[in-house]
Formats: structure tokens, sequence, C-alpha cells
């Protein structure tokens, strides 16, 4: 037992973990831990002083051996109890002036959309998020794309129950509130992926409700917005026509929750935007991954992980809203469909790149 706290202990700490507060990326995830190491060793400070005046009246006011009953008893020192209410006051301001100013440089972003900055509505629900860029008429999933160096600012709102927003590298965490709007904002100094992760218990999934946060040069995420803004693309392929056609169709059912921008008949809101689903890098709310070991999306992993995410969801993310109330999983069930279906709707799926 003590061995395996220690392993996790260990582990824990590792400044490589790719949840690693200490290992910032970014000026707000910055300026939280600077003001942590602030706190820290002023506690630090006040933990050593109050040890060492522990341990010298334990040795100093020591019953001595030659000693009968108690030792005399002393009530009341004006001048010790004014030192110990003036110091503690003096270092809980020191903590205080930090503290505040850092609260503030959080909480206003230094290029509001007003003022040309990006805006991305963020929204927690269970067990997934969603992303939405109001001026780029783009939703996505689970995945958050942002161009390097630039003030992101966010809008971050509910749909259910609480969940928390928090990527450990680029900000500390602000509650998602149902009804309550929370704004934040972050930069991300380099390219890269970064993840994201609930932090507010909001359910059963709620330890698989993860996200990325892709960072990318400006021209790349040029080009990935202007392939998510645009519609998908009409099924040519026989096999991708009947994946559609399942898709919208009473038995499979799938559009009565997931909207396909160009679909007339998708236009489901209950669950994740599946427009581009293909040009996703992870499935399921960030438990599924379709990269390769570079990081690029592999056509055939995403393949086989669209397969086995619509065959039996409830196995890879217990819990699950789709496979709690989609009518073809019978509760939690494997797909009532069988393998040439289930393959049309992985072709489908597929072609929305
Ligand atoms: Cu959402 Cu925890």
């Amino acid at each position: 037992m003590l061995f395996g706290a220690l392993v996790a202990l260990v582990l824990g700490c590792t400044p490589s973990h790719p949840q690693s507060t200490f290992d910032t990326l970014g000026p707000v995830a910055k300026s939280q831990l600077n003001l942590f190491a602030i706190i820290f060793w002023i506690g630090l400070v006040v933990f050593i002083a109050v040890e060492v005046g522990v341990v010298f009246v334990a040795i100093r006011f020591r019953k001595k051996k030659d000693q009968e009953g108690e030792p005399p008893q002393t009530h009341g020192n004006n001048k010790m109890e004014i030192t110990w209410t003036v110091i503690p006051a003096i270092v809980l301001m020191l903590i205080a002036i930090p503290g505040t100013m850092t609260i503030f440089d959080n909480l206003v972003s230094p290029q509001p959309p007003e003022e040309g900055g990006m805006l991305i509505e963020a929204s927690g629900r269970q067990w997934w998020f969603e992303f939405v860029y109001p001026e780029l008429g783009i939703t996505t999933a689970n995945e958050m794309r942002i161009p390097v160096g630039e003030v992101i600012n966010l809008d971050l709102e509910s749909r259910d129950v609480i969940h928390s927003f928090w990527v450990p590298k680029l900000a500390g965490k602000v509650d998602m509130v149902p009804g309550n709007e929370n704004k934040m904002w972050l930069q991300a100094n380099e390219t890269g992926e970064f993840f994201g992760q609930c932090a507010e218990f909001c359910g059963v999934a709620h330890a698989n409700m993860r996200f990325r946060v892709i960072v990318m040069n400006r021209p790349d995420f040029d080009l990935w917005v202007a392939e998510q803004a645009a519609e998908a693309l009409e099924p040519v392929d026989p096999l991708v026509q009947a994946g559609a056609e399942l898709f919208t169709g009473p038995q499979a059912g799938c559009s009565a929750c997931h909207t396909i921008q160009g679909s007339r008949r998708a236009r489901g809101k209950v669950g994740p935007d599946l427009t581009h689903v293909a040009s996703r890098l992870h499935l399921a709310a960030g438990i599924m991954n379709n990269t390769d070991d570079s990081g690029n999306l592999n056509e055939s992993t995403l393949q086989s992980n669209l397969r086995s995410w619509i065959t039996d969801p409830e196995k890879i993310k217990p819990g699950n809203i789709m496979s709690r109330d989609g009518a073809v999983y019978n509760g939690g069930q494997p797909a009532n469909l069988n393998e040439e279906q289930i393959s049309a709707l992985v072709a489908y799926l597929m072609a929305l790149k």
C-alpha cells in the first residue's frame, strides 16, 4: 500500500506529465504558478518558525527530574499576544497583494472580443465538451483548436449540471455553471496538444469527460477553420449513402441527437455536432485516440475506433447518454444493428472530414 502510494506520488510529480501544473506553457498558468510559489515559500518559512518554536518550548520548559507537581502557570502576556496577532496579519497581507493581483490579471482579458480577441463558447454536457466559435461559424466537440500566441476568450456555460473547465498547462480550472456564464482567457505559447479535463464531479462518466486543446500555427489554424466551416459533402459512394440513410432513419436514429451541417434531417442538439467528425484526433470525449505516434490522424485507427464506439459505447465509456437513451442500444446493450449496417454507418462518418 505504502509502495503504491509512493509510486503514485513520484509519478504524479514528474514534470513531463501531460497534466502537470508545474510545466506551464501560457501566461495565465504561469502567473498562477508564480502565485503558488510565493505562497508556498512564505508558508514554508512560517512552518519552520512555528516548528522551531514548538520544539524550543517543549525542551526549555519540560518537566525537570527534581520538579514536584505542576510547573508555574502564567496567564496573559500583552507583548506576546500583540506579536502573534501582528505577524500573521502582515503575512496574510503579503499573500493577499499578489493573490488579488493574480485574480484580476486572470479575470480581465488583455484582448477581449470587442478588441479583436478570439471568442470561443465552451459548454459542458454530461459527459463531453462543445466548442462554438461564433465569429467563425464553427462547432466542434472535445477538441478546442486555437492559434499559438493569441489571446483566447472563453465563455463557459453548462446545459445540465456543474462541470469545470481545466487545461492544467494553460490555465487553472473555472466552473461551468448552468444558467451562469463564467469567463476566462488563456493563451498558449507553444504549438502542440494539451490535455483538458472536467474538474468537477458531474456524474458517472465524470472521469471520462476529457478534451484536448490543439495549438496550431496561424496558417494551419486558418486552413482548419476553412475546412470546419464548410458543410458536409453529399454522399456519393453507395456504402456511404446507405450509412447516411441509416443515420437519419428510424432504426439507428442518430440524427435525433446529432447535427450534420448540410444534411436537412440531421439537426439533433443532444450529442456532439458530427459535421467533420472524421477530422477529429479523438473520439468519445478524448478517451479514444485516433492518431499515430507522431500525433497525426490515422485513418484506419479512426475507422476501427468508430466501429468499436458505434457497436458498444457502454463498454468504452460506461454510463454515456448515447447508450443509455439511444433506442438502438436498448438501455446500454450493444447496437441492435448487423455488421453491414455498422460498416455503412462507419463509412458515412469516415466521409465527414
Ligand atoms: Cu463534467 Cu465532471
